[in-house]
C-alpha cells in the first residue's frame, strides 16, 4: 500500500517504519523539512533504540521516500497517517492547529479514495469531526479511522511489532475490513469500535497509568514515614494478577510528552461535559509534588545549593531516550541552577539537547567526569550504565557521598543509611 505517514516525530517515525517493515512504500512528510533532509540519508532527528538501523534498512530497499512538498504527500495514498504533536495548553485544552492544517492538506491534495487514519492523540470527537469536514472537502471517498498509538518511548518498535491490541475506530465498515487485513500479519489483538470509543481508549489507559503510578508514589511516601521499601512493598502488590507489576515503579514522577498532556486534556474535556476528574486530577497532584521531594529534602541536608556542585545523571524523562518534555530532571536543574548551584550533567543521548536551551549547565561525556568533585549527585533517568554503578565509583570521585536516587537505580545494601536518599 502506498502510505504518506505526516509528522516525523517518535510516533511517526515507529509508525513510518513499522509499515515499511510490514512490507508498505511509506513516504514521510513533516513542516521541518531540516529533518527530512536527514531521513533521506539515513540519518534520524532523534534517539530511538533500533530505528536508525531500521531506517537504513528499508532505504535500502526503496520503501522509504520523503516528500518535500503536500503534493508528493498527499497524491496517490491509500493511506494517510497523521503523526503530528497535539500539545495541550495551559488550561488543558488540546491545540489541533498542526492536526487541522494537515486535514486541510490532504483534503486538497488527495487525489483518490484513502484512509485518513489517526494516529496522534486526538480529543474525543474529533475523528468524527474529520469526517464531516472531509465529506464536505475531498474529491474522493475518504475514511477516517482512529487508531490510537501506546508505544512507549525506548521500546518503541518492538510496542509496535507486540502492541497489547490494536484499535481500530470507525463506523465505515470498508475500512474496518481493510484495516483488519493490514494489520494481521501483525498477529495482534484487535478491537473494533467507533471513533468516539477509540478516542476515549486512548484517553482512558493514559489517565489510567497515570493514576496507577501516582498511587505506587503515594505508597512510597508512606514507606518513607515507616521506613519500609517501596521496591519490595511494590513487588509485593504487584504479583497480584489484577494489578500487575507495570506501572509500579515509584520515583520523582511521570513525565515526557503523553501522561501530563493527556491527563491534563481529559481533564478538561471531562470539565467541558460538567464533570470533575477527581482521580485523574488527583494524580496529577500528586505527580506535581513528586518531583520536587527530594530537592527539598537536599536543600535542608546540604544548607542550601549555592556554590555546590551538583552531578546530575540522566536528563531524559526515562531511559532509552533522548526526550526531555516534561522531565522532572529538568524542572530540578532550573531551580538548583536559581539557587546557586553549579549543574554537570550526564546522559548519554539527551545532555546535548539540554544544553542547547540551558546554556549554564556543563555537560560531561562520562559519568566518572560528572560525579568529579561533586557535593552531591542526583540520579533522573535508570539508564543501564547509571544503574550499574556501585558505591566505590561514587566515592572515588565525589567530596563526598551523597546521593539522591530518584529512580531507585541503586542498590541501598551497599550505601550508609547518610549516603543514600530514594523516594520510599
Ligand atoms: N511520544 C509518544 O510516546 C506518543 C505515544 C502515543 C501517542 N502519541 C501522540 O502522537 C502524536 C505525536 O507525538 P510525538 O511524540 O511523535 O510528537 P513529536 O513532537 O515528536 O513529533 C511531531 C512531528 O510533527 C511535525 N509537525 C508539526 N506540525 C506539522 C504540520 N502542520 N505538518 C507536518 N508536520 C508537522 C513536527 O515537526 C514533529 O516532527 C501526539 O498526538 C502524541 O500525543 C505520542
Amino acid at each position: 500500500m502506498e502510505i504518506a505517514v505526516v509528522g516525523v516525530g517518535y510516533v511517526g517515525l515507529a509508525v513510518g517504519l513499522i509499515f515499511g517493515e510490514m512490507g508498505h512504500q511509506v513516504t514521510f512528510y513533516d513542516c521541518d523539512k531540516e529533518k527530512l533532509e536527514g531521513l533521506k540519508q539515513g540519518i534520524m532527528p532523534l534517539y530511538e533504540p533500533g530505528m536508525s538501523e531500521l531506517l537504513n534498512e528499508l532505504l535500502a530497499l526503496g520503501r522509504i521516500k520523503t516528500a518535500m512538498d503536500e503534493q508528493n504527500t498527499y497524491r496517490n495514498k491509500a493511506m494517510i497517517a497523521v503523526c503530528v504533536g497535539t500539545p495541550s495548553t495551559e488550561s488543558g485544552e488540546t491545540d489541533l492547529t498542526s492536526y487541522w492544517q494537515v486535514i486541510e492538506e490532504a483534503a486538497k491534495a488527495a487525489n483518490q479514495e484513502f484512509i485518513l487514519l489517526i494516529k496522534s492523540t486526538v480529543p474525543i470527537g474529533t475523528g468524527n469531526q474529520t469526517a464531516t469536514y472531509l465529506q464536505e472537502h475531498a474529491k474522493d471517498k475518504s475514511m477516517v479511522v482512529n487508531n490510537p498509538e501506546f508505544l512507549s518511548q525506548g521500546t518503541a518498535l518492538m510496542d509496535m511489532r507486540k502492541a497489547d491490541r490494536i484499535i481500530i475506530g470507525t463506523v465505515d465498515k470498508q475500512a474496518a475490513a481493510i484495516m483488519s487485513a493490514f494489520y494481521a500479519p501483525l498477529s495482534r489483538p484487535m478491537l473494533f469500535t467507533d471513533n468516539l470509543g477509540a478516542e476515549l481508549i486512548k484517553y482512558g489507559s493514559n489517565g489510567f497509568l497515570a493514576v496507577k503510578l501516582s498511587y505506587i508514589n503515594e505508597i512510597a511516601k508512606l514507606c518513607m514515614h515507616y521506613g519500609a521499601d517501596i521496591k519490595e512493598v511494590a513487588a509485593g502488590i504487584g504479583m497480584d494478577h489484577r494489578i500487575g507489576h507495570g506501572y509500579m515503579k515509584a520515583g520523582c514522577g511521570y513525565g515526557g510528552s503523553c501522561l501530563p498532556k493527556d491527563t491534563h486534556s481529559l481533564i478538561y474535556q471531562a470539565a467541558k461535559q460538567g464533570y470533575e476528574l477527581k482521580s485523574v486530577k488527583a494524580a496529577d497532584a500528586v505527580n506535581e509534588e513528586q518531583k520536587l521531594i527530594l530537592l527539598k529534602q537536599a536543600r535542608i541536608q546540604m544548607q542550601g545549593f549555592d556554590q555546590k556542585r551538583i552531578a546530575i545523571l540522566g536528563v531524559a524523562f526515562k531511559a532509552n531516550t533522548d526526550d526531555l518534555r516534561c522531565s522532572p530532571a529538568v524542572l530540578n536543574i532550573k531551580i538548583m541552577i536559581a539557587e546557586g548551584a553549579e549543574v554537570v550533567v550526564y546522559d548519554p543521548q539527551a545532555a546535548a539537547k539540554l544544553q542547547a536551551s540551558y546554556p549554564l549547565i556543563k555537560r560531561c561525556e562520562s559519568i566518572e567526569e560528572g560525579l568529579r568533585a561533586a557535593d552531591a549527585c542526583f540520579i533522573f533517568t535508570e539508564w543501564e550504565s547509571i544503574q550499574q554503578l556501585k558505591r566505590k565509583d561514587f566515592a572515588r570521585a565525589m567530596k563526598q557521598v551523597l546521593i539522591y536516587d530518584e529512580r531507585h537505580c541503586l542498590d541501598k545494601h551497599e550505601f550508609a543509611r547518610n549516603e543514600l536518599y530514594t523516594i520510599g
